[in-house]
């Protein structure tokens, strides 16, 4: 419960006009927050990304929640809020008894641009998506959330699928055949065997090949696991 002193303190705060405010040192769900001011559809939002150990979940709220939203992380799960504005810094602390306390510097901040939202890019292969082997490779978490570690990753997969539908603009059959020599672990190989089967509906044939059979003994459990029935490895 936000007490009034606090509640004060956070007027304060936000009549500065703040651009960033980072909730710090989270006992509870969330590690850190960051609530970034932003542009949205012409409309001034907070944006706030809430960090766990494994992943960021983010949440636009309007300026006039702002106040109701940090009252209910500060003093309860988070003891420290910063903020940021062209003016004052806040610095606001909650003592391990309740007791908030505010301290307030010069900013040297002498202007802030508010960017716009730029709109999500759109990845073929969205979170959320039932992918096996994504969830093998850790990339998302169970629940089918891209992992934090792993975004670069993600981004990375998503990057090579790209091209691949780009080749495919021009390839109009249904049935596709594909060799990957030196196939390795083949994590993309069974990507770009979701991709074309599950999502192109496309009949792929593909086969990998290595030189090692333990790889290709792996590989081939894997694909018998997903149920992947033309996607086959040999020597
Ligand atoms: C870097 S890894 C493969 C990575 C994989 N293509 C990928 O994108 O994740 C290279 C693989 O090529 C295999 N390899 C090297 N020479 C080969 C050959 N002559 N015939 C078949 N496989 C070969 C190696 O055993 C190794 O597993």
């Amino acid at each position: 419960m936000m007490t009034e002193k606090t509640a004060e303190m956070l007027d304060e705060i936000i009549a500065s006009n703040p651009h960033k405010i980072v909730l710090g040192g989270g006992k509870g769900e969330y590690r850190k927050i960051v609530c970034g001011k932003k542009q949205i559809s012409g409309k001034l939002v907070y944006q706030l990304e809430k960090y766990t150990d494994k992943q960021v979940f983010h949440e636009n709220i309007g300026e006039e929640g702002l106040k109701g939203t940090l009252g209910g992380y500060i003093g309860e799960n988070f003891r420290q809020l910063n903020s940021f504005a062209v003016g004052y810094d806040y610095e606001l602390r909650v003592s391990k008894k309740g007791e908030p306390h505010l301290t307030r510097k010069k900013s040297d901040k002498k202007q802030v641009t508010i960017q716009g939202n730029n709109r999500k890019k759109k990845y073929i292969l969205e979170e959320g998506m039932d992918i096996p082997v994504f969830k093998e490779l850790g990339i998302f978490t169970k629940d089918g959330k891209v992992a934090k570690s792993m975004y670069d990753k993600f981004k990375q997969i998503n990057r090579f699928v790209e091209m691949v539908d780009d080749v495919l603009k021009d390839y109009d059959r249904d049935e596709i055949y594909i060799i990957d020599f030196g196939c390795g672990k083949s994590y993309l190989t069974f990507i770009l065997y979701y991709y074309l089967v599950e999502i192109r509906k496309k009949r792929a044939y593909i086969t990998g090949l290595d030189l090692k059979e333990q790889v290709i003994k792996n590989c081939n459990a894997l694909a018998e696991k997903f149920g992947y029935k033309d996607l086959r490895f040999e020597i």
